[in-house]
């Protein structure tokens, strides 16, 4: 794991107030995710799900402090009435994602799902909570991007642009936002063991290790985390010679 930090007063999450996306998975790094900012004390996790049924186990496991909300991340005109309703949030984790596997010339259908999905859904999101997250104090957002952002990976290349993008909003969300003294950090897993990553022949960490490690880099302000070893070895590879990376890539297509 590596992590970059370039901050001060380390964030607090005892008694925070979060809000989940796509959380529902039983072994999704949402639910990872959940569990870890349970443990780190929060007072409640807001998970936005599309199928609030799946997301039972939750309430099992944490009772009262998870509050399972309806939630489709690509129904853009519903982002503002969520924020209404959750006025007391105060750490914004945006996980909803979707593979495809559409390739650069593939099904254009899946293609735009994966926009949707992976970069207008977080963007509308931010836009609607970030007036929330300022009453209550700055707060933090945390997004799901991947060392994807940074390369395109040969099985899904649809899905490596939406993440591309996502980490240039990434950015300039932290920009923009840094004003209101809201933090933003960055996650760029590699392979991790979930469903997601079901077909990909590599070693995988656990989506509980990606929790962990996305709850330890919110609270100390970090800007970008790297949670696993797999995606920290490719992103220093991607940085000491691109195009060598790139071409070691091709060659898996
Ligand atoms: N696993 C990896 O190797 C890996 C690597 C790098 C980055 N990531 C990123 O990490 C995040 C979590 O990935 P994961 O591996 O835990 O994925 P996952 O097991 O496939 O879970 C994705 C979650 O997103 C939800 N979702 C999809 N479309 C949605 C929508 N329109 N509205 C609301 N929720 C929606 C899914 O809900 P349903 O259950 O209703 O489908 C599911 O709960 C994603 O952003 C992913 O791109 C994953």
């Amino acid at each position: 794991m590596s992590s970059s930090s370039t901050s001060s007063k380390p964030l607090q999450l005892q008694g925070a107030v979060a809000l989940v996306t796509g959380a529902g998975r039983a072994r999704g790094i949402g639910r990872g995710t959940v569990d870890a900012l349970v443990a780190a004390g929060a007072a409640r996790v807001y998970v936005a799900v599309r199928d609030t049924a799946a997301a039972a186990p939750l309430y099992a496991a944490h009772g009262d402090k998870v509050r399972v909300v309806e939630h489709d991340v690509t129904r853009l005109e519903r982002a503002q009435a969520l924020a209404a309703q959750l006025s007391d949030v105060n750490v914004l984790i945006h996980n909803a994602g979707l593979f495809t596997g559409a390739t650069a010339l593939g099904d254009e259908a899946q293609q735009r799902r994966e926009f949707e999905v992976n970069v207008f859904g977080p963007i509308a999101l931010t836009r609607a909570f970030a007036p929330v997250l300022a009453r209550n104090g700055g707060g933090a957002v945390a997004i799901l991007n991947s060392v994807a952002s940074h390369f395109s990976f040969p099985l899904g290349a649809s899905y490596s642009a939406s993440k591309a993008a996502l980490h240039s909003f990434t950015q300039a969300l932290r920009r923009e936002l840094a004003a209101q003294g809201t933090h933003v950090l960055g996650v760029y897993p590699g392979p991790i063991d979930t469903d997601m990553a079901e077909k990909i022949p590599m070693e995988k960490a656990s989506p509980a290790d990606v929790g962990r490690a996305i709850v330890a880099a919110l609270a100390a302000r970090e800007e970008d985390l790297y949670p696993d070893a797999t995606g920290a070895q490719m992103y220093a590879a991607h940085r000491s010679d691109p195009k060598a990376l790139e071409r070691q890539l091709a060659q898996m297509a």
